[in-house]
């Protein structure tokens, strides 16, 4: 579609930026916070770049009401958070840690004074420690009782200030990470576990959204999903039909659950026929189809392209070549990819990843692929028809701080205009987003690539070994993003 000019964001939209706790609050055991998965995965050897950690990370618990104040200058008008459940119940499911809660209250209350909307996410990736231990986590149907009554705490206290929350961040990353690849906290490699971890979260995530709408009528509430679309390599049909296989098998797997309640049959069925389809009784399913989320949250990074399994096409012509599969990584988050050497064997794969011929990368490896976030949009927009926010979108680069204490980062200027122009398209094609949180607000701690990986419009002045000033200074991109918000998305080009 063309269009000579292109609608206007809607009036109220909340433009926004992200962080989550772990990465940026440090403090991870002050003031009677109790240990998380992530505090004890980081201390193990080789699990995390140059054995970076969260325990100091850029300081947000103590300086919080700057960080605040740097949004205002922005004029941002939402902040997405995370609430670090271990600093809310020590234990995971034991006493309320009152100093814990007071320290959510406080930032609620500072965006609040300042304008910002707050946009609260329940869970990002940190586990209490003490329910690892005791059930083994995600594994355990008696978490789900343990996450309802952290997020009943948090309800009863926040409901009257915080409009939007966010259940699960990026459920389909931390379970394939953690249970799959174990390149996260269980560090499991099992499929079969996978997915019955998966399907204990779904009936959390299930359970968290009908507890909010029976105490918090008036708030609006959903998942944040990592979203890639998934392209066949060519126009043969049987990378088409592969393309319609990791669709389905990445994003339906757990967007149908989220909307509809019920799981893909398609996808269902092979994991039945390997015998690693998770147990779902009939009250699961009666949970399930209960919940329903008031908008979707989209992370959008890239997407995947695959072509049909080497098996039943093995290598034969030569446009083959131009297919390189050696950068490909397999833990990709977003492209969890059944392969021949994989728990598959000896089924046929439904697909396999192949790098995409046609875009450029960041320099760890990401396809940079603003296009895509319009597919996503209206792919996510068709299926589901619910209000999509986008809860994360950003570029992680090495940024240099100059001697006059200048960060210049054009690129990510350059990144985040393209995205938002395409988002705009997807607005004016009809589809509904109500909000864009770029990931992220300062510069964080990245899971598993220190602090050198930076996304933030502030910089943050420490590196993997020194924590330096944490100096907080403002980049290029920042002041741009301001007239962005100001303007209301009028100046993108
Ligand atoms: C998302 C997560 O997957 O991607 C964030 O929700 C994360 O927490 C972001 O930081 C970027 O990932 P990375 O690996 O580049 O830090």
């Amino acid at each position: 579609m063309y269009y000579k000019e292109l609608e206007s964001f809607p009036e109220n939209f909340l433009w926004g930026a992200a962080s989550a706790a772990y990465q940026i609050e440090g403090a991870w055991d002050t003031d009677g916070k109790g240990p998380s998965i992530w505090d004890e995965f980081s201390r193990i050897e080789g699990k995390t770049f140059e054995k970076t950690n969260g325990d100091v990370a850029v300081d947000h618990y103590h300086r919080y009401k700057e960080d605040v104040a740097y949004m205002k200058k922005m004029g941002l008008k939402a902040y997405r958070f995370s609430v670090a459940w271990s600093r809310v119940i020590p234990d995971g499911e034991g006493e309320i840690n009152e100093k814990g809660l007071a320290f959510y209250e406080n930032l609620v209350d500072e965006l609040l004074a300042n304008g910002v909307e707050p946009v609260l996410t329940l869970y990002h990736w940190d586990m209490p420690q003490a329910l690892q231990d005791k059930y083994g986590g995600w594994e355990s149907r008696k978490v789900i009782t343990a996450f309802k009554k952290y997020c009943e705490a948090l309800f009863i206290r926040l409901k009257d200030k915080v409009n939007y929350w966010v259940t699960m961040n990026e459920q389909n990353v931390f379970t394939s990470l953690g249970y799959r690849w174990a390149a996260h906290p269980p560090a499991v490699t099992d499929l079969k576990r996978m997915y019955a971890a998966n399907h204990i979260v779904n009936l959390a995530n299930a359970e968290a959204i009908s507890l909010f709408h029976e105490l918090v009528p008036n708030g609006l509430i959903g998942p944040s999903y990592g979203y890639g679309p998934i392209y066949p390599l060519t126009a043969d049909p049987s990378d088409v039909l592969a393309a319609e296989n990791g669709e389905a098998f990445n994003n339906d797997w757990t967007l149908d659950v989220y909307c509809k309640g019920t799981y893909p049959k398609f996808i269902m069925k092979q994991l039945e026929r390997l015998g690693i389809a998770p147990e779902v009784t009939p009250e699961d399913s009666r949970i399930l189809k209960a919940a329903k989320p008031d908008f979707l949250g989209i992370n959008y990074y890239h997407g995947g392209t695959v072509r049909q399994n080497r098996i039943e096409k093995p290598e034969e012509s030569s446009s083959d070549q131009i297919n390189t599969e050696k950068n490909f990584s397999k833990t990709d988050p977003y492209l969890m990819q059944p392969k021949e050497e994989q728990a598959m064997a000896p089924e046929v794969p439904m697909f396999n990843g192949i790098e995409n011929p046609y875009l450029e990368k960041t320099k760890w490896g990401w396809e940079i692929d603003p296009v895509g976030f319009r597919v996503a949009l209206r792919r996510i927009q068709s299926r589901y028809d619910l209000p999509i926010f986008i809860t994360e979108n950003g570029l992680g680069s090495l940024d240099e701080l100059t001697e006059d204490k200048k960060v210049h980062d054009d690129y990510r200027i350059a990144y985040l205009n393209e995205h938002l122009l395409e988002m705009k398209k997807a607005i004016t094609d009809g589809v509904e987003v109500i909000g864009y949180c770029a990931w992220s607000f300062t510069d964080l701690l990245s899971w598993l690539n220190g602090y050198k990986k930076r996304y933030g419009f502030v910089y943050i002045d420490r590196d993997e070994h020194d924590e330096k000033t944490l100096e907080r200074i403002p980049k290029d991109s920042f002041y741009w993003y301001q007239e962005v918000i100001k303007e209301n998305g009028e100046n993108l080009k």
